[in-house]
C-alpha cells in the first residue's frame, strides 16, 4: 500500500494523485482522497487504480483545498471494494485517516467502541483505529497529536498513517511502526509518503520516522517528533535525497527483482503472522478450520500450479505427504485440464498462482470444480479470479510481485502450504505435539535465516563473475531440494537466457551426466538432510568427470567443501523447510549472472508477470 499526503501553499489535489501514481508500483486494487476545500472535509474513494479516482473525483467532489491525505491499497485481507477503501472517517465526521499495515487486535477494541455506540461503515481495521482516536480525544478532552498517541499504545500491529481533524485543518499526524513514512520539508509546506518518490521534485529534505515514532505536522509552524511511547521529543535527522524517482521505487535497489528477493524475510513473517501462534502451539487458517473435514476426508490432494507456483506445489507434495499423510499429485495445470483425469468428490484441488489470474490454473479450476472437487486456492493477489473462483483459500502476504521473475511469491506459497501441512498434521495426529512445536519454532526463525542467507551476496557475485559465460548449468536436488533445484535452473534460464536443467540428484546418471566436461557448472544443493551421503556420492560422480561444482551447502559442513570448487552457505533448519532457504543463493545467482550480461533482469525477454492466455 502506498499513502501520500500534502499540508501547504499549493493545491493538495494534484500532488496527491500524482503521488498516488507513482507509488501504484507498490500495487494497487483501490485508491482513496481526503480534501479539505477551506470549509469541510471532502472524501472520494474508489476500488480500482489512481485513474479510477480521478474520474471519481470528478463527479463527486471539488478539487480544491491545501491539506490533502491519500492512499492507494493492496489488499491482504478484505475483497477490495469502495467501502472497505481509505480514507476513513470517524464517527462525528471530523477525523480522517489513511493507514497502512494491520492492527492485530482490532476485533477487541471494535467491540469494546461498538459498546460505546460507535458504529462501523467497513471490515476494515482503520475504521477501528480513527474511532478509537476519536474516543480517547472526546473522552480524555486532548488534543488530537495526544489522542493518536494513546490509541496507537493500545494498538498491536504494524502501521504507517496520516490523521487529521476538519476543524484543525493547520494541522496533520503521522506515525509509524512496520510500514515506511517519510515526511518531505519544502519551505512551509510538507509532503507525507510512503517512500519519497511523490514529493522527490518538490524537495529533497526528508525525515524517515522510525518505528514507535509520530510526528505532529504543523502548517507555518513546523514539525515536532515524539517517541509514540513514552511521548519524548525526538531530534529529527533531515535527510538529504541523493536517490532519483527510479531509484527510490525500487528502494534503492537496482531492479524490482532483487528488491523482491530482499523482502523475503518480511513477506514470510507477513505470511505467518497471525496464523502461526506458537506460545499457543496453534496455526489458525480460517479456510482450512472451516473446511477441515473435506481435507480430512479426502482420498487425495491434487495440487494444480504453472511455472514457479507449480514448483512451489512440488515442495508441497514432500511436506503433505512426509507430515500428513496424505497422498498428493502435483500437476501442470495446462496439462490436467486436458488429460480426462479422474476426479472425484472427494478429492480435494490446491491452486497455487501469484497473480490469481492464469488461464491454464483458472480452467483446471473449473473443470475441478465441475466434477465435484472441493477447491482451495493459495493466491498472492487478493480479489483474483483465481481467488474468487475457489471454494476457500489462504493468501500469500508478499505484497505486490514486480520483477517477472518470480521470487518471494514462491517462497510465500511454501510458507503457507507448510502452514497447511502441518495444521492438517495436527488435526490427524500424524505429528506429535512436540515435533509441531518444533516446527512452529523453527518457522518463526526462517525469516532471520533467509536474512543470514542474505549475507552470501557478494561471495555469490563472485561465482556468478566465474560461471556468467557457461552455455549451460546443471541444478541437482534431492528431496525437499529436488523441486528447488526445477525452481534455480527456471529463474536462470528466466533471466539469463542461459540454458539450464533441474534434475533429482541420482536421476543424473540415466542422461544429464553424458554432458558433464570441465565446462559444465552443476548447482548441487547439498544441505544436512536425511539422504545427505547420497548427495555425497553424486558429487563425486560428477567430480570425477571434471564438472564445476557449486555446492549449496549447511554453515559450517566441511565435508562438501572440500568436494566443491565452490560453495555458498545457508544456516542449518528442519529438511522440510530448507527450500526457503537453498532456494535464496539461486535467485541471486540468477540475477548477478543476468546482470553481468545485460539482461533485462525485471522484464526478460518474451515472458510475462501473469499469463491470461493459454
Ligand atoms: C508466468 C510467470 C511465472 C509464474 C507463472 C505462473 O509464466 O512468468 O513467474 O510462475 O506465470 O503464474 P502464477 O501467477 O499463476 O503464479
Amino acid at each position: 500500500c502506498g499513502i501520500v499526503g500534502y499540508i501547504g501553499h499549493r493545491e493538495a489535489y494534484p500532488i496527491v494523485i500524482e503521488g498516488l501514481k507513482r507509488l501504484e508500483y507498490r500495487g494497487y486494487d483501490s485508491a482513496g482522497i481526503a480534501l479539505f476545500d477551506g470549509t469541510d472535509l471532502k472524501v472520494s474513494k474508489t476500488k480500482g487504480k489512481v485513474s479510477d479516482l480521478e474520474e471519481r473525483v470528478e463527479t463527486q467532489i471539488s478539487k480544491s483545498g491545501n491539506l490533502g491525505i491519500g492512499h492507494t491499497r493492496w489488499a491482504t485481507h478484505g475483497v477490495p471494494n469502495d467501502v472497505n477503501s481509505h480514507p476513513h472517517v470517524s464517527n462525528s465526521g471530523d477525523l480522517v485517516i489513511i493507514h497502512n499495515g494491520i492492527i492485530e487486535n482490532y476485533e477487541s477494541l471494535k467491540k469494546e467502541l461498538i459498546k460505546r455506540g460507535y458504529t462501523f461503515k467497513s471490515d476494515t481495521d482503520t475504521e477501528v483505529l480513527i474511532n478509537l482516536i476519536e474516543e480517547v480525544k472526546t473522552i480524555e478532552g486532548v488534543k488530537l497529536g495526544k489522542a493518536v498517541q494513546i490509541a496507537l499504545n493500545q494498538v498491536v500491529g504494524a502501521y504507517a498513517i496520516a490523521v487529521f481533524d476538519k476543524n484543525k485543518p493547520e494541522e496533520v499526524v503521522v506515525a509509524r511502526l512496520g510500514s515506511p513514512l517519510a515526511v518531505g520539508i519544502g519551505e512551509d509546506e510538507f509532503f507525507i509518503a510512503s517512500d519519497a518518490s511523490p514529493f522527490i521534485e518538490y524537495t529533497k529534505n526528508a525525515i524517515y520516522l522510525e518505528d514507535e515514532e509520530m510526528a505532529i505536522i504543523r502548517f507555518h509552524k513546523g514539525i515536532k517528533v515524539r517517541k509514540i511511547k513514552d511521548d519524548s521529543l525526538v531530534d529529527p535527522y533531515i535527510q538529504e535525497l541523493q536517490l532519483n524517482l527510479e531509484q527510490i521505487e525500487k528502494g534503492g535497489y537496482e531492479h524490482f527483482m532483487l528488491k523482491e528477493i530482499h523482502e523475503q524475510p518480511k513477506a514470510i513473517t507477513d505470511t505467518f503472522r497471525g496464523r502461526l501462534l506458537r506460545d499457543e502451539a496453534i496455526i489458525k487458517m480460517g479456510g482450512i478450520e472451516d473446511n477441515m473435514k473435506k481435507f480430512l476426508n479426502a482420498n487425495r490432494i491434487i495440487i494444480v500450479a504453472c511455472g514457479t507456483s507449480w514448483h512451489a506445489g512440488l515442495v508441497a507434495e514432500y511436506i503433505f505427504e512426509d507430515l500428513a499423510r496424505i497422498p498428493v499429485e502435483v500437476e501442470y495445470a495446462s496439462e490436467f485440464r486436458y488429460r480426462n483425469p479422474v476426479i472425484t468428490e472427494n478429492d480435494v484441488l490446491i491452486a497455487i498462482s501469484q497473480s490469481g489470474e492464469t488461464a491454464d490454473t483458472l480452467a483446471a479450476i473449473k473443470m475441478a470444480k465441475s466434477k465435484g472437487a472441493f477447491v482451495f486456492g493459495v493466491c498472492n493477489v487478493v480479489g483474483s479470479s483465481i481467488a474468487r473462483e475457489s471454494d476457500a483459500g489462504a493468501y500469500t502476504h508478499a505484497g505486490p510481485e514486480i520483477g517477472v521473475a518470480s521470487t518471494k511469491a514462491f517462497t510465500t506459497q511454501i510458507t503457507v502450504l507448510s502452514l497447511i501441512a502441518l495444521r492438517l498434521a495436527r488435526a490427524k495426529g500424524t505429528i506429535s505435539s512436540s515435533d509441531f512445536r518444533r516446527y512452529l519454532l523453527e518457522m518463526e526463525m526462517i525469516p532471520e535465516k533467509v536474512e543470514k542467507a542474505l549475507e552470501s551476496d557478494a561471495h555469490i557475485q563472485e561465482v556468478s563473475e566465474i560461471y556468467k559465460d557457461a552455455a549451460n548449468f546443471l541444478y541437482l536436488g534431492r528431496g525437499y531440494n529436488f523441486p528447488v533445484a526445477l525452481e534455480g535452473a527456471l529463474k536462470l534460464k528466466e533471466i539469463s537466457y542461459i540454458h539450464a536443467e533441474g534434475y533429482p540428484a541420482a536421476e543424473m546418471k540415466h542422461g544429464p551426466i553424458a554432458l558433464i566436461d570441465e565446462n559444465m557448472p552443476i548447482v548441487v544443493i547439498a544441505t544436512k538432510a536425511e539422504h545427505y551421503d547420497k548427495v555425497i556420492s553424486n558429487i563425486q560422480e560428477i567430480k570425477s568427470r571434471k564438472g564445476k561444482i557449486i555446492g549449496v551447502i549447511t554453515e559450517g559442513d566441511t565435508i562438501v567443501r572440500d568436494l566443491a570448487d565452490h560453495v555458498i552457505e545457508v544456516p542449518d533448519t528442519i529438511e522440510a523447510l530448507s527450500p526457503l532457504l537453498t532456494t535464496i543463493p539461486l535467485q541471486l545467482l540468477s540475477y548477478h549472472i543476468a546482470v553481468m550480461l545485460d539482461k533485462n533482469v525485471d522484464q526478460p525477454r518474451n515472458l510475462a508477470k501473469s499469463v491470461t492466455v493459454e
